[in-house]
């Protein structure tokens, strides 16, 4: 049975941020620790299933991984409660995946426990507790990086420093435009969420949940202010794939 490895001091502990930022993604990790994860992208069928536009981003992540090459050593930043993490042991050497919420976590770590290659660690992609240059790959699927309310680019420089020199950084969000706002709301509606509503490019719930939506333009310009060139490419009519090497 594996077990939680690292219990790393979450960020509070760590680095000072705004009071502001630090509440929302402490919100998100409570809706996350709620366990409503499994139904939002319809592992779990009992509140119905995501609408098709989504269902189809979701699905999206299983091909890009079906497309990776083999015998890397990579790392999932946010891999919640493992739906990835069999797909990713399949084509690597070793994964490792690491994510905020215990709840996730524990189930990542059930979900996995037949895959020798597999750890889950419960860390704060903000800080995390891996060496610079560690992994060939790193990738943040299924729009984890909406997730990260005011704290998107410290997440990805924490990608950049764990990456290898020459190693690749793969990102995956929702596209922001309106087909995917209206399915957003959709979706969290199915599932319960109260008040939701628009910020931004953002759909947030009375409960905290925050899904942000990315422009190629944000895109471009999060990945420069990382100091990197990223190559953007659409991913059907939902999504974008990023891709950096460092
Ligand atoms: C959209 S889910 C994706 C889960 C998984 N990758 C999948 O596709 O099924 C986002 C996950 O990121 C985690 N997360 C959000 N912010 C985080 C942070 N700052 N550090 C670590 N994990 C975080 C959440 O707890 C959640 O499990």
């Amino acid at each position: 049975m594996k077990q939680i490895i690292s219990n790393n001091p979450m960020i509070e502990d760590n680095i000072v941020i705004a009071e502001d930022t630090y509440k929302k993604n402490q919100k998100v990790k409570s809706v996350y620790n709620s366990g409503i994860f499994e139904k939002m992208v319809g592992d779990n069928k009992e509140k119905g299933e995501p609408p098709k536009i989504l269902k189809d981003f979701f699905a999206g992540d299983i091909d890009l991984i079906s497309g990776l090459e083999n015998g890397k050593d990579r790392l999932e930043v946010g891999c919640g409660h493992g739906r990835l993490l069999k797909n990713l042991s399949e084509v690597s050497n070793k994964v490792v995946g690491i994510d905020f919420s215990e709840e996730q976590v524990k189930k990542a770590l059930k979900q996995t426990s037949e895959n020798i290659n597999v750890n889950v660690e419960l860390m704060n992609a903000e800080n995390m507790n891996f060496k610079d240059d560690y992994f060939d790959e790193v990738l943040c699927l299924n729009c984890t990086l909406g997730n990260m309310p005011g704290i998107e680019l410290r997440v990805l420089n924490e990608m950049k420093r764990v990456v290898k020199r020459g190693g690749r950084i793969i990102v995956r969000v929702f596209a922001n435009n309106e087909k995917v706002r209206l399915a957003q709301h959709e979706n969290y509606k199915r599932l319960g969420f109260t008040g939701i509503k628009d910020e931004g490019s953002a759909v947030i719930t009375d409960e905290g949940f925050y899904s942000r939506r990315f422009s190629k333009d944000d895109l471009q310009k999060l990945f420069n202010d990382s100091g990197m060139e990223p190559d953007i490419r659409e991913d059907g009519e939902g999504g974008f794939i990023v891709e950096a090497i460092k």
